[in-house]
Order: C-alpha cells, then structure tokens, then sequence
C-alpha cells in the first residue's frame, strides 16, 4: 500500500515514507547544478524535437514544452524562478515547473531518456561554453606577451639557471618563453574540447531506449559531432573532466611560475619590473609595502586546481559501471577550477601590458653575473682552443673577476690575454652584452632579430 506524502518528487511512486530531511539537503546538487540550466534546456529543446520528429511526441505537446522551456529560461534569468532543494537538482526543478506550466505535455519531455545522459550531456555542453570563454582569454594574454616581446625584443636581461646568473637573454625572449607555454595549453584546451564534444544524450539510464528515437537528429540541433557509441561508457564517463582540469592544471602551473618571477622581479631585490599600482595592494602596517597580490593569488590559486584535479581522479577511480550518485561529485570541481581559470587568465591578461620594465636595472644584472663567460668560452674555441680547455680559462678569468671585483667586460685586453694569449682585441665583441644575445642568432635563439621573427610566427598562429 502506497503512502507517500512527498508528491513533490518525481520519483516517489515506490517509496513509503519521505526522504529524511537530512538526506534531501545532503543528495541534492541544485544549489551548484542550477549554473546548468540554460545547457538543461537547450538540451530539453532538442531532445523535445527529435521526439516530435519521430512521432513520439505530437507536433503541438512538442510546440507546448519547447515554449514552457523558453519560459522558464525568461524566469530564471529574471530571478523569479522558485529553486527547490525537494526537486533536488537542476533537471527536476525544471521539468517540475514545466509541467506546472504546461500541463500533462511537460511530463512526456522525461520520455526515452534519463537523467543520467542528461546531466552528461548537459556538462559537455557547458563544458564546451567554458573552454570557449577561457580561450578568450587566454588569446588576450597571448598576444599581450607577444607584444611585450615585440616592444622589448632589445631590453636585455640576464636569463637563469638555478636562480644564478647564466647568460645574457632579451626580455622579450622570455616573454615569448611564457607564450610558448601558453601555446601549448591552447591546443590542449582544444584537443580536450574536441574529445569532449560526443553526445550522450538517447543513451538513457545506462543501456539506451526502447523508443525509435533519432540521435543524428540530436547531435546536429546540439552541435556535437557524434552520439557516443556506447551507452554504458557515455553516461559514466567524466575523462573529459579530468582531461579538462589537467589542462588546466599544467595551465595553472605555468601560470604559478610567471607569478614566481614576476613577485622576483618587482622585488627591492631584482627590480627588474614595476607592477602597476592599480594591481597591487598595501599594507596596514607597513606604508612603504607595494605587495604583488595579484601574481600571489593566481601563484595561490593553482594549489585549488591542482586539488580539484585530484578529486575528480579519485572520483572516478573505482566506480563500477555505469551511472553512480558519486559522479553528482564532478560539479564544484569542476566549475570552481573554470571560475579559477578564467578569473586567473583574464587578470594576467588586463595586468600584463601595463607592467614596466626597468632597463637600467636588468642590464646592470646581467653585466654584473659574468654573464658573457660562455661567450668568451666559444671565442677561445674559435681561436682554436678546444671547448673543454676554453672552460678552465674561463674559469680563471672569472675568479679574478670575482676577487678583483670586475666583469669580464671590464678587464683590459691585456689581464684577459694573462689568461690565453690568443685572445685580442676584438673579444670585446663579444664579452658585451649586446654582442652576446645578438650571437644567438638562430631559430629559438634569444638575438633581437631572431625574437622579432618568432613575434611574427607567433601572431600568425594566434591569428
Ligand atoms: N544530479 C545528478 C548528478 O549530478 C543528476 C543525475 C542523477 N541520476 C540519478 N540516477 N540519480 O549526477
């Protein structure tokens, strides 16, 4: 005998007593899924046609739910959408209204599908929006760096290794450094996009329909390029997610290291850079402090997205086919690490351009590290030393340097022949700075010359 008092459910038909309150607050998702809404109904949308088209539906039920739909988007959009955690997610509250609104057709939408190829198709189409929105942003960034590097592919700078003065580079070779990378979680964006983009929707609860439905018809009105092949992997599976925020984590990671160099940079220390005032904040207690919030936080906030990759994996990693509740687990990871993503991109991308830089400052670091010692190594090679014993006169050379207190630049040809005799007077070509980044004159080389033409592929792949 059937007693339930929650007719509010759409469920409820087998149950005999009323969820526990508890458990209705602790199951439901609406108060994150609800992001979902406008996909849910797009969705709702197609699948409502293609019910219609193969007769499943009537023309006029078809027409009646497409604008109870569209109505119920005006009322969400508006804020007069009532959102109920007894409906429990964004699905139910939705169909629930509709069938408010229209009557017996809302409830043929639910015909030949589940909620379990919804919300997967739902969150792919979301996805796909996301992902979208994001390459916005990453593009603006992108062709910031590019032109930073145009503008400073002459302001040279000492380049690291070990956080130790290495060799003399340009600024906007390290600009096009950071682009490079930026590159690359480009196309990982769009790869992972392109994977994503399958329909799942006709696969039902977990083994598809027994009504004649249509997929093609489906997959074009949603613009996905297949129906999943297999019903079973297309309702479980959240690779995408996981796929996504790993994108998004070496994203992040690259993004956590500029933070690292610019917070170097700007400080009293390096002062290579000034952050704009508009993107730094003070102290309370110390008047002189100028701190690089923004850098830090977005430093700070990969911590988040490499956490929120961690739980999607360990989400996933043992659920038995097909559908478990688990994956209701997949959404604030998910969209918090977009929220993240986007608002960490688009602050670099607004900061950036307006982020000066210290000329004098850089070239007196770079002169003041022995900078060009690898550049007078390779003069004595081609003077005929061999690379190895050109390395040990070096060697010398810059322990003189370092107990006499001068660069290499600094010395007379005369204390430098001390060193090898073949030297003359044209290694002051090369031991200045300008001669030794215009040295590096090829391909991926840090020569001005060499960072306007990669600032010019660079355009033309953005393009
Ligand atoms: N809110 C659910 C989720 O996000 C929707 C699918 C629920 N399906 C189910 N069989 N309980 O995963």
């Amino acid at each position: 005998m059937s007693h339930n008092n929650s007719k509010d459910k759409l469920w409820s038909g087998r149950f005999n007593e009323p969820t526990d309150a508890f458990v209705q607050k602790f199951t439901a998702s609406v108060n994150f899924d609800k992001r979902l809404y406008n996909y849910d109904i797009n969705g709702s949308i197609a699948h409502a046609r293609m019910l219609s088209k193969t007769g499943i539906l009537t023309a006029q039920e078809c027409e009646h739910i497409i604008k109870g739909l569209e109505d119920i988007r005006a009322e969400i959009e508006s804020g007069n959408f009532a959102w109920s955690v007894e409906l429990e997610d964004v699905h139910m509250n939705i169909e629930a209204r509709l069938t408010d609104r229209i009557g017996d057709a809302g409830k043929k939408l639910h015909t030949g599908r589940s909620r379990n190829d919804q919300v997967a198709t739902d969150i792919r189409l979301y996805m796909r929006d996301a992902i979208d929105a994001i390459l916005i942003e990453l593009t603006r960034l992108q062709q910031g760096l590019i032109d930073i590097a145009e503008r400073e592919a002459d302001t040279i700078m000492p380049g690291f290794t070990h956080l130790q003065v290495a060799q003399p580079i340009t600024f906007g070779h390290h600009m096009l450094a950071w682009q490079e990378m930026l590159a690359r979680d480009h196309s990982r964006l769009i790869d992972c996009r392109k994977r994503m983009n399958i329909m799942p929707l006709g696969s039902a609860a977990l083994a598809g329909t027994s009504y004649p439905i249509d997929r093609q018809l489906t997959c074009e009105q949603l613009g996905f390029d297949a129906p999943s092949e297999n019903s079973l992997d297309a309702v479980s599976d959240r690779d995408f997610a996981i796929e996504f925020n790993a994108a998004a984590s070496i994203l992040l990671t690259h993004m956590s290291r500029f933070s690292e160099e610019l917070i170097l940079w700007a400080s009293a220390q390096f002062d290579f850079i000034d952050l704009p005032d508009r993107f730094c904040t003070g102290s309370s207690i110390m008047p002189q402090k100028k701190n690089p919030d923004v850098p830090e936080l977005v430093r700070g906030k990969s911590g988040r997205v490499h956490g929120n990759l961690m739980a999607l994996l360990t989400l996933m990693k043992s659920q038995p086919l097909a559908y478990n509740k688990d994956n209701q687990e997949d959404k604030e990871p998910l969209f918090d690490t977009v929220d993240t993503v986007i608002d960490c991109v688009r602050s670099f991308a607004d900061m950036m351009p307006a982020v000066q830089t210290k000329k004098d400052n850089m070239y007196q670091a770079a002169r003041s590290g022995f900078s060009t010692a690898t550049d007078l190594a390779d003069y004595l090679v081609r003077k005929g030393l061999a690379f190895r014993d050109a390395h040990e006169v070096v060697g010398q050379a810059v322990r003189f340097g370092v107990e006499n207190n001068k660069d290499l630049s600094d010395m007379s040809l005369q204390e430098l022949q001390g060193f090898d005799g073949r030297i003359e007077n044209d290694v002051f070509d090369v031991l200045t700075l300008e001669g030794s980044v215009s040295a590096r004159d090829h391909i991926g080389g840090t020569a001005p010359a060499q960072v306007r033409a990669s600032v010019a592929r660079a355009r033309a792949l953005l393009a």
